[in-house]
């Protein structure tokens, strides 16, 4: 099982999409292990999106990012990093596909929606950096059973 830390960017949350956006990942049958709304602070935005320290965009991205609050998850699943990021789609709202998250609520390039973490290392990274241990719940979900074939012991 992996998991990712997703982001409801400032835009999402403004335009009351955080609902729509949560329900996308709960059908899929990734499961929330944590979930907080919370104001980021300049430090914070700059250590999430180090990175991305010497581009361009990066001051508006860390103006965009602080301005209003987010809605930050951690969700659980057999291959939750990659999946998360084909239900958000490309980066740019302009040109990512319709039936993704980006490519259906919005066309801005910077005013993208939502965070996912990139890969395993990223997702560790992003996971400390936004919740504590105990933040995070290790619970049971009831519909595991329905969400993967557990016949043969381990999740298919
Ligand atoms: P994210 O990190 O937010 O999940 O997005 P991403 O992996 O799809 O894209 P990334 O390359 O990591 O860029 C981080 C965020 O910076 C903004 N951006 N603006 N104007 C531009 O050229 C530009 N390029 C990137 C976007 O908000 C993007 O999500
Ligand atoms: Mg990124």
């Amino acid at each position: 099982m992996q998991t990712t830390l997703i982001i409801l960017k400032p835009d999402a949350v403004q335009r009351g999409f955080a609902g729509e956006i949560i329900t996308r990942f709960e059908k899929k049958g990734l499961q929330i292990v944590a979930c907080k709304m919370m104001q980021i602070s300049d430090d914070l935005a700059a250590r999430h999106y180090e990175a991305h320290k010497e581009r361009p965009f990066y001051p508006g991205l860390v103006k965009f990012m602080t301005s209003s609050p987010v809605v930050v998850l951690a969700l659980r699943g057999v291959g939750a990093i990659d999946i998360s990021r084909k239900l958000m789609g490309a980066t740019f709202g302009s040109n990512a596909d319709p039936g993704t998250i980006r490519g259906d609520f919005g066309l801005s390039n910077s005013f993208n929606l939502i965070h996912g973490s990139d890969s395993p290392e990223a997702a560790e990274r992003e996971l400390t950096l936004f919740f504590s241990q105990s933040e995070i719940l290790n619970w049971d979900r009831a519909i595991n059973n329905w969400v993967y074939d557990m016949t043969q012991g381990d999740p298919e």
